[in-house]
C-alpha cells in the first residue's frame, strides 16, 4: 500500500489582505508536500482561513459588512494568492463550514465528556490581533509582546480545559521523539517552558458572538485558537476513512504560533487519545529588520512581486535566500540578482544550450550515447535528499544548481562545436540526461519551470526514484521554447 502523508499550513486570519510572510508559508509547505510527492507517498496538504473571533468580527464591522461575506471575500482573496503561488493543496478549508463546526462541537464534548473542561471564571490581559490571553508577565512594557499594542481587560464566565493533567505526558513526547518539534532550538524553548507547572486554559468567550456556541452552555462562543486548531481533524473528515488514512499529521507554522501548536494543540490531542502531529517552525521574513505584519501596516505584496518577476523567481528567491527555520530579510536587489545570477544565467542557458545544440547537431533528437561518469559524480542525490529529510530546503536547492552549475562547465570543457560526432554524441547525450534529473529535482521547488523543461525536452514529470542516469531514450524529440528566465 502505498505510504501516506499529511501536511498542512497555519490558517490564516481573513481579517486582511495577505502580505509575504503568508506566500512564504504557503511556498515552504507547497515545496514540502511536492517532495513527498516525489518520494512516492500519498499526499494531503491542507492550508484555509480562521474565520471566527473578536479580530474578525471587528474588522468586519469597520467595513460595514456582516462577518460571513466579509470571510468569504477575502478567503477568496486567500485562494487566489494559491493559485498564483501554484500552491498544490488539496484542500482549503474555512471555519465557518458546517463539516468543521460539526467536528469542533463532537471535540468539544467528547473533551467535556472526559471530564476534562470545567467551569469558573477568567480574568486576563487580552491582545485581539493574537487572539490570546496573557499574563502581566508576559507583556512587554504593559502592551503585546507580538503586535506591541494596547491589550484589553477582561473578565467573565469561563469554561477550562485541564491543560495541566496532560503536561507530563506532552514533555515526555518533546523529550522522546526528536521530529515532535523542529528545529530544535524551538524545543528546547518549550521544554524550558514547561519547566514552569501549566496553567489550565480558558477556551470559551462570554461576549464574543462571532464563533461557535458551546454545546454544553450555548450562551458562550468556543475560543477562537481552540476552534482554529480543530481545523487539522476537519480537513481529513475526522473520524472518518480519509482521518484513517493519513493521520498523524506535520504542521508547518510561524514562530509566533509554536505555544499554540505545541502545548494547547497537543494536549488537546492527548485527551482525546490522538496521536500527536510533528511540527516545524519557521522564520519569518522582515523588511529592513522588522517582521512584516498586517497588524502592524508593514507588508510587501507577494501577487505584485510573483507579476513582475514570475511566480518560480519568487518561490526560488524565498526558497533560497532564507535558510529554513530562520528568520530572513526579503530584498528585491537581492532577488533580481538571484533572477539574473543563478536561474537565468546557470539553469536558463543550459537548457537553452542544450536544447539549441540538440537541434543543430543532431535534427532535434537525443543522440544515442552514454552519460559522462565524471559528470555524473557531480550529482550528489544521497546529499540532497538528506537535506530534504533535514529541512534543508535552502542547502538542498543550491546543490541541485551546483550540479547544473557542474552541467554548464562541462560544456565549456568539451566545447561539442569542436567535437567528432560520436563523442559529441555523448556529449549532448549526458546534457539531456542530465538535464531530465535536473527538472525532476527542481519540480518541488518551481514547478513551472520543470515543467516547461519537460516540455523542450519532450519527457513526462518523473519521480525521484526516475533520477537515475541512462534512463532517457535516445531519438526523444526536443523543442526549443521560450527563454525560460529573461535576464533584468
Ligand atoms: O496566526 N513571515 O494567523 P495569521 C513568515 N490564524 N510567516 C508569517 C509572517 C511573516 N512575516 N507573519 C505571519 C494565525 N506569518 C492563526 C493560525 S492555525 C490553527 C491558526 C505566519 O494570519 C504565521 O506565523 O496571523 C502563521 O503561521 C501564518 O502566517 C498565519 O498567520
Amino acid at each position: 500500500m502505498q505510504k501516506t502523508f499529511f501536511i498542512s499550513t497555519a490558517i490564516d486570519y481573513p481579517s486582511g489582505i495577505f502580505h509575504l510572510g503568508h506566500a512564504y508559508e504557503k511556498i515552504v509547505t507547497d515545496t514540502i508536500a511536492r517532495w513527498k510527492r516525489l518520494e512516492g507517498y500519498d499526499v494531503y496538504f491542507s492550508t484555509g482561513t480562521d474565520c471566527h473571533g473578536l479580530k474578525i468580527q471587528r474588522a468586519a464591522e469597520k467595513e460595514g459588512k456582516e462577518p460571513a461575506v466579509f470571510v468569504e471575500e477575502i478567503s477568496d482573496m486567500f485562494k487566489e494568492l494559491c493559485k498564483v503561488l501554484n500552491i498544490s493543496y488539496d484542500d482549503f478549508i474555512m471555519t465557518t463550514e458546517n463539516r468543521h463546526e460539526k467536528v469542533v462541537i463532537e471535540i468539544l464534548k467528547a473533551i467535556y465528556e472526559k471530564g476534562d473542561i470545567y467551569e469558573g471564571e477568567y480574568e486576563g490581559k487580552y491582545c485581539v490581533d493574537c487572539e490570546t490571553f496573557y499574563t502581566e508577565k508576559d507583556l512587554v512594557e504593559g502592551k503585546c509582546p507580538v503586535h506591541k499594542k494596547e491589550v484589553e481587560n477582561v473578565k467573565e464566565k469561563s469554561y477550562f480545559f485541564k491543560m495541566s493533567k496532560y503536561q507530563k505526558k506532552l514533555v515526555e513526547d518533546l523529550q522522546n521523539n526528536p521530529n515532535s518539534l523542529w528545529p530544535e532550538k524551538k524545543r528546547n524553548e518549550i521544554l524550558n517552558r514547561l519547566k514552569e507547572p501549566l496553567k489550565d486554559l480558558t477556551i470559551t468567550r462570554e461576549k464574543v458572538k462571532w464563533g461557535i456556541p458551546l454545546p454544553f452552555d450555548k450562551d458562550l462562543t468556543i475560543a477562537v485558537w481552540v476552534d482554529a486548531l480543530i481545523n487539522y481533524l476537519s480537513t481529513v473528515d475526522y473520524p472518518n476513512e480519509k482521518f484513517k488514512k493519513y493521520w498523524s499529521a506535520t504542521h508547518v507554522i510561524g514562530s509566533d504560533i509554536v505555544w499554540h501548536h505545541e502545548v494547547i494543540w497537543k494536549t488537546m490531542l492527548l485527551s482525546l487519545g490522538i496521536k500527536l502531529p510533528n511540527v516545524i517552525v519557521h522564520g519569518f521574513i522582515n523588511l529592513k529588520g522588522e517582521k512584516l505584519s498586517k497588524a502592524r501596516g508593514i507588508t510587501v505584496d507577494p501577487i505584485k512581486l510573483a507579476e513582475e518577476y514570475s511566480t518560480d523567481a519568487l518561490r526560488y528567491f524565498l526558497l533560497r535566500e532564507i535558510p529554513f527555520g530562520q528568520d530572513g530579510n526579503f530584498s528585491e536587489e537581492a532577488l533580481k540578482e538571484r533572477l539574473n545570477n543563478e536561474l537565468a544565467n546557470e539553469l536558463g542557458n543550459l537548457v537553452n544550450r542544450t536544447i539549441v545544440m540538440v537541434e543543430k547537431y543532431n535534427n532535434g533528437k537525443v543522440p544515442k550515447g552514454s552519460t559522462d561518469k565524471k559528470l555524473q559524480k557531480k550529482l550528489k542525490l544521497d546529499k540532497i535528499e538528506k537535506h530534504m529529510t533535514d529541512f534543508e530546503l535552502h542547502h538542498a536547492i543550491a546543490e541541485i544548481f551546483s550540479f547544473a552549475g557542474a552541467c554548464n562547465q562541462f560544456i565549456n570543457e568539451k566545447q561539442p562545436w569542436k567535437q567528432e560526432e560520436k563523442e559529441r554524441n555523448n556529449t549532448l547525450y549526458s546534457l539531456a540526461d542530465s538535464l531530465k534529473i535536473i527538472s525532476i529535482l527542481i519540480s518541488p521547488f518551481i514547478p513551472e519551470t520543470s515543467k516547461k523543461i519537460n516540455k523542450q525536452l519532450g519527457v513526462k514529470a518523473g519521480l525521484l526514484k526516475d533520477c537515475k542516469f541512462g534512463l532517457l531514450k535516445a531519438e526523444t524529440k526536443v523543442k526549443k521554447g521560450e527563454i525560460l528566465f529573461k535576464k533584468l
